[in-house]
């Protein structure tokens, strides 16, 4: 079988990669020197564009429109970029064995690739209810979403199923984006979680309130508090019910599972040291081992700002993350320590919102959270220690959220709750 050689390799072809790629160009890499490794078709992409605007029916997003850098204001790197750079694309082409003493990777194909220097940027995979056997979840027409293939496959579903009934099973980031792209489909949608709000890991009982009330204006029925315990199918083996563990039943064409991902590591076990599910790295994106790099969704690393080491499955880390391991990979200058300032973001409908910094201590919900407004502007800081941690704000303007974003970095003192309730937004606007 053929070998190929490179100095630079980055394994799996996201958009941490993407983002790699222009970083590494920005630096000078060489013709010939970089390779990325994807089991994807496609060169690098914003996956969040998933399940948002490809799963629209008008104003639809395909590529070649979000290639990577496109999320972050930044040129799109179409596939005859990484020719003329001399980056070579190795696309459906998945590696199965990685041996770390020898630099060593082969494929699916039975293919070895060598490298110099590695980065792990293999990202994460869905979470599936197969895998803790849940009755009949293997019907078709029961879909995840991670990949750009997973995302068409749901568009010819929807096609397949005008007017039809879809389950979302799960109430976190893939739950709303996926229930609000359905509806807005024309589907008619039933949320299924089993927490007492959507969102818990991020949002508070009344943030959720404002989306699950805003949801069921739109329409979306929501029920809280069971799971999907059983699938039954028709005689085509496509899915016609989901069983709920509270006893009730529900039509269904399609079901959609967002039950949380899982960082994939495996390649890479017991060769690499690991920490909180992730590959350890520094401050640099190094991991336990010389010239192997983990950056995006795959890397535990120091979080400077709150002395914790943690892994971080959003956007905007992934792309942050690879451009620092290339610079310290490349750079001939002294490089910082990444210092992270965490920052999620959704869309769904008309809404959007931003948080940033940590979700810990007291809450205070500032703003108008009636679902009903025309333009609801709300949002929560979260106080620790006298100090604002974190802040979420729906609805807000580019400089507002300019604001939230300050206010989680600098951590102002806060005296009063009442007051800062009362101030809402224009408190982190003076900061
Ligand atoms: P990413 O998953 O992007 O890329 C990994 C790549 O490695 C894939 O191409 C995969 O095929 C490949 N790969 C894995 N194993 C391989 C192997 N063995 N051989 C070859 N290739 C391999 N975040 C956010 O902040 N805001 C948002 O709105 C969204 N929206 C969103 C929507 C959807 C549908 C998803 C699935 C995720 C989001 N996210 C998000 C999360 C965000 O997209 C995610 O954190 C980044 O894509 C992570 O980037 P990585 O490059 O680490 O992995
Ligand atoms: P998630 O962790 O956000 O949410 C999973 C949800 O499923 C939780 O509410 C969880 O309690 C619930 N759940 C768990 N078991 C269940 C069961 N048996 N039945 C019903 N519900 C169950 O994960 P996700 O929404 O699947 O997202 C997957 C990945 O994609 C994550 O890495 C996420 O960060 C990423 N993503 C991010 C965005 C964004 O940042 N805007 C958008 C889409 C996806």
């Amino acid at each position: 079988m053929a070998e190929k050689s490179f100095k630079y390799v980055i394994l799996g072809g996201g958009v941490a990669a993407g983002y790699a790629a222009r970083e590494f160009a920005k630096q000078g890499v060489q013709p010939g020197e970089l390779a990325i490794i994807s089991k994807e078709a496609v060169a690098p992409y914003e996956r969040p564009a998933l399940s948002k605007a490809y799963l629209f029916p008008t104003g639809t997003a395909r590529l070649p429109g979000f290639h990577t850098c496109v999320g972050s204001g930044g040129e799109r790197l179409l596939p005859e970029w990484y020719t003329e750079k001399g980056i070579e694309l190795l696309l459906n082409t998945e590696i199965v064995k990685a041996d770390v003493p020898s630099k060593t990777l082969v494929s699916a194909a039975g293919e070895t690739i060598k490298y110099e220097i590695l980065i792990i940027a293999t990202g994460s995979t869905v979470l599936r209810l197969t895998d803790f056997g849940v009755e009949g979840a293997d019907a078709k027409n029961i879909f995840y979403l991670r990949e750009i293939d997973d995302a068409d496959k749901l568009v010819e579903a929807i096609k397949a199923k005008p007017n039809g009934k879809a389950v979302i099973v799960g109430g976190g980031y893939i739950g709303l984006e996926l229930s609000a792209a359905l509806k807005i489909n024309n589907i008619e949608v039933t949320m299924v979680y089993p927490e007492p709000w959507c969102m818990p890991r991020l949002f508070t009982a009344g943030i959720a309130a404002f989306y699950e009330v805003y949801y069921s204006n739109k329409g979306i029925n929501i029920i809280k508090g069971t799971v999907a315990s059983g699938f039954t199918s028709d005689s085509n083996g496509e899915v016609k019910e989901v069983k709920l563990k509270d006893g009730r039943v529900l039509e269904a064409d399609i079901v959609v599972v967002g039950v949380g991902g899982r960082p994939l590591t495996a390649l890479f076990k017991g060769q690499v040291d690991e920490e909180k599910g992730g590959i350890k790295t520094d401050g640099f994106f190094k991991t336990s081992v010389p010239d192997v790099y983990a950056v995006g969704d795959v890397a535990t690393f120091p979080m400077k700002i709150y002395n914790e080491i943690r892994r971080v499955e959003h956007v905007d880390h992934a792309r942050k993350s690879a451009e620092q391991a290339v610079k310290a990979i490349m750079s001939t200058e002294n490089i910082e320590e990444y210092d992270y300032l965490p920052y999620f973001y959704s869309r769904a409908f008309d809404l959007s919102w931003q948080f940033y910094g940590d979700n810990v201590g007291e809450t205070v919900l500032f703003g108008n959270d009636d679902p009903k407004a025309e333009n609801p502007k709300f949002g929560t800081y979260w106080i620790k220690d006298g100090k604002i941690i974190g802040a979420f704000l729906e609805g807000g303007s580019p400089d507002e959220n300019k604001a939230i974003a300050k206010v989680a970095r600098v951590q102002p003192p806060v005296e009063s709750l009442d007051s800062l309730s009362t101030e809402g937004i224009a408190f982190a606007c003076k900061i």
